[in-house]
């Protein structure tokens, strides 16, 4: 499209199921901050929209779970998950929620339009119930095996590993998410919307207009979906969580969560218009206004097929520019799981890592999921804050506030003639503006972000080769020059920096005394994004600034450690949940079990078995004797360890004979929760050895 008059940013709105975590802010909200940011810097109208996804069958499994209300579990995720938002300085215009009346009110508009427009088929079919349970099941209700890869945990309304988008009813052996039972099937009626009708439409808009200018990931996605031949799509459910059918017939039944999500995209714009005093209407209807939609990959189905379909139904909207979709970001190798506790949550982050936004925003987009999968790994975490925020970007600064308080008392000095290093230098650092900008209006983040540190790299590049520490000795006049020319560049990435990296950026212009987004009167420098390629002085001589303040600190290897510690750790727990367990054995008589003798007992000595890697020769006291049992958890134990451990015997086992040694008894023994080797004890002290268990 020619230039627009105005942009609309949209994130995908999360589930308020859970907090948010890494996976969330790499994939969707960073890239989607960066954009808007530069938006904003370049000049732009640019209305950045965001907001809680409050419907949907997850949140109604959770409440289930944890005996609370659909409306307790959102009330405290939004407030969660919008706070996380503000601290990681994700700079939305309006962070709305689809708990809001505006919100009900607008969706409820958009269906009645469309079931108005005839734009709905009406339909009564057979669907997935579970008796018990008493509900239709579909969604996230249900599970089963994907009809087109074979994932035998596919959801009812799509498969996480192929993407696709499915009905309840296409599932291979779906069970019930609620019981577990078999689904039976049970006449109801819905409205679908029928995506067949839009296949012209998709092909034209997505596969001929958009061939070259959206990512191939997004674009191959689609016209697999495309070429497979799109069907109707079911946009009512049988649910009493989410925002009531508005239509004759509709009771009891509430609009799809996929089909109210992305109109709550124009129900925060409509929040966001009235609060500021402007009109929302052209931010979503004006062809002039660039729309592009932020989502990770297991949402483009619905941002490129089915809420268009939405859109191009009702008729007076405009369509997304662009959809640019990341893959997905793994954590040290496997996959983000909520569930499994796999993740790194933001809350958790800043608490371990207070005021360290900014390095994780670094590490998230360097190493950015944009056109394939990537692992998030905490060495890499360090190795970027360390090698690259401390040592080059950090460094530069640095020494460029330090020096110039030093020799100057912190006042840009008068730069005599320039040499043609210099003007070389600052020939390329206006260049950077256009450079980065380029990668950035193509959704390329990780490579935007990395010129930017090559401006740090020039930086530092700049002061090893001039060495003003050395030339102050020499030449005064000359070390004044080199001085200025650095505090240019110092001054450029003030500025340049600020989509990726807003706080250090904010910090960087308050030592500057050159203005930011909150400065004050007293900066009033202003240097814009397109002032960096167009201004020959960023900072003026004679112009006072700050004393040097660290921007990055080194992370230590302990810190890492601590987090994978906190990794292993749910590994373990992991493991140990997923253990199957095994089957009880036969039943026995009370009788049978009247034959055990177990009792209390202490372990008075404790030796190596020689020669055994497994055994140790332990001297047990029974209550009714001191004996020798030999016990196999010499990997688990040292001898040392378990001198003096209660522990619980089985002391009528018939003697056996170990290596030469006879073993009277055995001691009961069991895993705990990590899968490690602990004793059967009595905890209390007071329990006497001898004691009988029964
Ligand atoms: O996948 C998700 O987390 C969804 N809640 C995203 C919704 S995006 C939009 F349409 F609201
Ligand atoms: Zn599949």
């Amino acid at each position: 499209m020619n230039k627009p008059k105005r942009y609309t940013i949209t994130s995908a709105l999360p589930y308020t199921n859970g907090p948010i975590h890494i996976g969330h802010l790499a994939g969707v909200y960073v890239p989607a901050d960066i954009y808007a940011r530069f938006l904003r810097l370049t000049g732009n109208d640019v209305v950045f929209i965001g907001g809680s996804d409050e419907h949907g069958v997850p949140i109604t499994i959770k409440a289930k779970n944890e005996g609370v209300s659909p409306q307790d579990v959102v009330d405290k995720y939004h407030a969660i998950i919008k706070k996380s938002f503000e601290e990681f300085g994700i700079s939305f215009d309006n962070y709305s929620r689809t708990s809001a009346k505006i919100h009900h009110e607008t969706a409820s508009q958009f269906f009645k339009t469309l079931y108005e427009k005839g734009a709905f088929i009406e339909e009564t079919s057979e669907q997935l119930y579970d008796e018990q349970a008493n509900q239709f099941l579909a969604d996230r209700f249900v599970t089963g095996t994907c009809p087109k890869c074979g994932n035998e945990e596919a959801y009812g309304d799509q498969c996480e590993k192929c993407g696709t988008s499915l009905n309840a009813t296409d599932l291979i052996n779906p069970k019930s998410a609620l019981t577990g039972n078999v689904p039976t099937l049970k006449e109801t009626k819905h409205w679908y919307l029928p995506l067949d009708r839009y296949e012209d439409f998709l092909k034209e808009w997505i596969l001929e207009g958009h061939k070259k200018d959206w990512k191939p990931n997004v674009y191959g996605q689609v016209k697999s979906w495309i070429d497979d031949g799109l069907r109707p799509r079911a946009v009512t459910r049988d649910l009493d969580w989410g925002i009531p059918v508005p239509v004759k017939g509709g009771e009891g039944k509430v609009l799809y969560v996929w089909f109210d999500a992305p109109i709550g995209y124009i129900s925060s714009t409509k929040e966001w218009a009235a609060r500021v005093g402007k009109d929302w209407e052209p931010y979503w209807k004006s062809d002039d206004t660039k729309l592009v939609h932020f989502i990770g990959k297991d949402n483009i189905v619905f941002h490129c097929i089915i809420f268009p379909a939405m859109l191009k139904a009702e008729g007076s909207y405009i369509l997304p520019d662009n959809v640019p979709a990341n893959e997905f970001l793994n954590l040290e190798g496997n996959k983000l799981s909520t569930s499994k506790n796999w993740a790194v949550w933001l809350p958790d982050y800043l608490l371990e890592f207070p005021n360290q936004q900014d390095v994780l925003r670094y590490a998230l987009t360097a190493n950015a999921p944009e056109t394939k999968d990537n692992d998030f790994t905490w060495k890499d975490f360090q190795a970027r804050n360390n090698n690259e925020l401390v040592a080059i970007f950090g460094n530069f600064i640095n020494r460029v506030v330090v020096l110039t308080n030093k020799y100057y008392e912190g006042v840009v000095p008068k730069p005599n003639e320039l040499s043609a290093i210099d003007e070389e230098t600052l020939a390329a650092v206006k260049a950077y503006p256009d450079v980065i900008a380029s990668s950035i209006e193509r959704y390329r983040f990780r490579e935007a972000q990395q010129e930017l540190m090559n401006l740090a790299r020039l930086g530092n590049k700049y002061l090893a080769d001039e060495e003003p520490w050395k030339v102050i000795k020499l030449d005064e006049e000359r070390t004044k020059t080199i001085m200025y020319v650095a505090l240019q560049i110092a001054a450029a990435l003030a500025t340049l920096s600020e989509p990726f990296l807003p706080f250090t950026s904010s910090k960087l212009k308050a030592i500057l005394k050159v203005s930011s987004s909150d400065a004050t009167q007293e900066h009033r420098i202003e240097n814009s994004w397109n002032d960096i390629s167009s201004k020959t002085i960023l900072l003026p001589s004679g112009h006072q600034i700050c004393e040097a303040e660290l921007l990055f600190s080194k992370i230590e290897d302990d810190t890492i450690q601590f987090q994978l510690d906190k990794l292993e750790a749910s590994k373990k727990a992991n493991e140990v949940a997923n253990k199957t367990l095994e089957p009880q054995k036969d039943t026995i008589t009370f009788e049978d079990f009247t034959k055990l003798d177990i009792r209390v007992g202490t372990i008075l000595e404790a030796e190596k078995m020689p020669k055994a890697k497994k055994l140790l020769v332990l001297k047990v006291d029974t209550g009714i004797d001191v004996r020798t049992i030999v016990s196999g958890i010499a990997e688990s134990f040292t001898p040392e360890e378990v001198v003096g451990k209660r522990v619980t015997v089985l002391v009528n086992l018939a003697p056996r004979e170990l290596r030469g040694v006879v073993s009277q008894g055995m001691i009961l023994m069991t895993e705990n929760a990590e899968g490690k080797l602990v004793f059967v004890n009595p905890d209390d002290a007071n329990v006497p050895n001898g004691l009988h268990i029964s």
